[in-house]
């Protein structure tokens, strides 16, 4: 037997043990692929549910890579592709690398990275160090952490970019205090993807940033979906609402995600876990009907008085 079948043997093994079997994935998904949308301007196509990352690699010197090695195969299972990293840790990055690079996974993921220094050749360091942790000459997608040293960086991206090492370019943000600056640099550099903080308890994106992006043409990955976590302690052991199985909503985790998907300029919605059931749940969201304009403002009714 192979690496790659014991791989994805123990996968299918820890999907039984979380009470899921290769049946109950093949039967969730197999009907249709997971909606996707385009990336502005181009003839790509990105799955709507991806991962972050950064709470599976930075756990990996504690508990290994099985839990991000399960992860990203429930994300690939689920149709997904997406995955956001953040490097910090050489010995956790190096060993993301080998998983993302395991046979069943390379040419499965669009791998995301951000560069998060100061100073030209901190930059340049930083994204050769990912080159090499990665096993990757080309990135998919490099952003600036949360508007870091813009304007430098900025330009060690569009270098990147017109040399192949990245395919796209862009910026993060996660917090509404950078929107102003943010709403510059799209204006003047109009990126190929801006990553930003929104969601049913988050909205401040919907007023301005959301649909200048569409305006811009600029490809939407949304982050902190759940709040970090913050969410479900908010909702403590309140239920579901019954009528939210009008449109295929079955957790709050869902809930949430349903709440973001039907914005027209968002391209991917990462969600951040280190439990593949998690993973699995939250690729559901993207399947099914999404709920409509008046069952959005119900939803915020419900999350505003909890
Ligand atoms: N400035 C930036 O660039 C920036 C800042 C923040 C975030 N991000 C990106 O956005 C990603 C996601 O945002 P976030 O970090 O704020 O995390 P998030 O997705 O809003 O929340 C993650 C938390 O929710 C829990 N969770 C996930 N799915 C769940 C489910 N179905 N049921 C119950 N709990 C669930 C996770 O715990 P379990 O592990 O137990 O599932 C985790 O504690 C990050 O990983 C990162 O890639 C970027």
């Amino acid at each position: 037997m192979t690496g790659n079948n014991t791989t994805r043997r123990d996968f299918l093994a820890l999907m039984s043990a979380l009470g899921l079997t290769g049946a109950d994935l093949a039967e969730s998904f197999a009907q249709e692929q997971m909606p996707s949308r385009e990336i502005p301007g181009t003839n790509e196509w990105l799955p709507i549910i991806g991962l972050g990352s950064s709470k599976p690699v930075s756990q990996i010197a504690d508990r290994g890579t099985e839990p991000i090695a399960a992860v990203l195969r429930a994300l690939v299972a689920s149709g997904g592709s997406v995955v956001d990293t953040w490097p910090r840790n050489p010995a956790n990055d190096e060993a993301f690398g080998r998983i993302i690079n395991e046979p069943d996974l390379r040419e499965s993921l669009f791998v995301a990275s951000k560069i998060d220094k100061v100073g030209k050749d901190a930059g340049l360091r930083q994204f050769r160090q990912t080159q090499r942790l990665y096993q990757r000459e080309t990135l998919d997608l490099v952003q600036i952490f949360s508007l870091t040293d813009l304007d430098t960086q900025w330009r060690n991206l569009k270098d990147w970019k017109a040399s192949g090492k990245t395919r796209y370019i862009g910026a993060t943000v996660a917090n509404a205090s950078l929107y102003e600056q943010l709403e510059s640099f799209l204006r003047r550099e109009r990126p190929d993807f801006v990553q930003i903080n929104y969601s049913i308890t988050e909205r401040g994106a919907e007023e301005r940033m959301l649909p200048l992006c569409q305006d811009l043409g600029v490809a939407v990955i949304i982050n902190r979906p759940f709040m970090n976590g913050d969410y479900f302690q908010r909702l403590g052991q309140r239920r579901v609402p019954g009528w939210a199985a009008d449109f295929d909503c079955e957790s709050w985790a869902q809930f949430s995600l349903k709440y973001i998907l039907p914005q027209p300029a968002i391209t991917c919605v990462l969600t951040e876990t280190s439990n593949p059931a998690h993973m699995v749940e939250n690729s559901r969201a993207a399947f099914g009907r999404m709920p409509d304009d008046s069952e959005r403002n119900r939803m915020k009714a419900v999350i505003d008085q909890a």
